[in-house]
């Protein structure tokens, strides 16, 4: 399987804050870009075999434009840097078509938007759209200082203004976000998406799971991962076998899934490697699979095989 790349020109560049550029994407001859929903990212080629995902942030009713917003991140393992040093008007670059996996679920009850910094990229989009719909929501966005608080324009200029309340670092304390406050009401009927840095997204879930949120109405996503910990004893080899031919092919302890299909001349497509992006997800027949993604809860029907592994001796898989 591999990666289909879409051949896309930067047709605008800007700074959207202190640190964040915003760059918006378009077929070289303006055509109509694939389809996206809110909580939709692209890969993004940087160099070759240097892949970053990027949430879009553009309105999903434009078809000829994809926007992202990129912060520069010194301690980040090089895209954004490459981008905001690199990038210009006019360049050419391979981008991947928009997938999903922080999708807005039907509406319950209220949705509560929850963004730690650029995570404000899919959770601006997923505001535009249930403003749209009507639908009951609150943006809680969470920034270092005003100045490095991206899109504050479009938010003043928007219909849903007055449902946004910025929380900055450097801020006085009583407008601090309080998660363990902000689910003490009514929350059965609450769906929380929440994206940001890794260590912010933990201590949202935290909170929403000791105020009694289900974790299937706790929806999040990674920018990246935490580094993948080995099973406690070290990992062990397992199985995959081929749904489709019956053949079986062995997962060493020290690689990964994906490697294993390769070296037999399977490719999975990869990008991020780390749980993160979904491009490799594949679905499991049978087997109990070990999560090590971002993306996946016990009970799912797929695997990651960049980084997961099988607590089964063997994972049938829909190859
Ligand atoms: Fe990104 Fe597997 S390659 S989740």
């Amino acid at each position: 399987m591999q990666q289909h790349w879409l051949k896309l020109c930067i047709v605008s560049r800007g700074v959207e804050a202190e640190g964040i550029i915003a760059i918006v994407l378009a077929a070289p001859d303006g055509g109509p870009l694939p389809h996206f929903s809110a909580g939709s990212h692209v890969d993004v080629e940087i160099a070759p075999d240097l892949v970053r995902q990027y949430s879009l942030c553009s309105t999903p009713a434009a078809r000829d434009r994809y926007e992202i917003a990129v912060l520069r991140d010194p301690a980040s393992r090089g895209g954004s840097t490459e981008i905001h040093e690199r990038f210009a008007e006019g360049d050419t670059l391979r981008v991947s078509e928009p997938r999903n996996h922080f999708p807005l679920y039907p509406v319950r009850g209220e949705a509560l938007l929850i963004a730690g910094g650029i995570g404000v990229t899919p959770l601006l989009c997923m505001a535009e759209r249930l403003s749209a719909i009507g639908a009951p929501f609150a943006l809680h966005y969470c920034t270092r200082s005003a100045a490095r608080t991206a899109f504050r324009d479009r938010i003043a200029a928007s219909g849903f203004a007055d449902r946004v309340q910025y929380h900055f670092d450097d801020g006085p304390d009583a407008q601090r976000l309080d998660p363990a406050s902000l689910f003490s009401g009514a929350i059965a009927e609450v769906d929380v998406y929440v994206c940001g840095p890794a260590g912010f997204i933990d201590w949202i879930c935290a909170a929403a799971g000791s105020a009694g949120i289900a974790p299937q109405h706790l929806h999040r996503e990674y920018f990246s991962a935490a580094p993948i910990e080995p099973a406690p004893g070290g990992d062990r080899p397992f199985l995959l076998r081929l749904a489709s031919n019956g053949q079986m092919i062995e997962v060493a302890a020290e690689e990964s899934a994906a490697a294993a299909l390769a070296r037999h001349g399977i490719e999975v497509s990869v990008s991020c490697e780390q749980g993160i992006c979904g491009t490799c997800i594949t679905r499991v027949i049978e087997g109990q699979p070990d999560h090590r993604d971002m993306l996946m809860i016990d009970g799912n029907a797929e695997f990651t095989p960049c980084c997961s592994r099988s607590h089964s001796p063997v994972l049938v898989i829909d190859l």
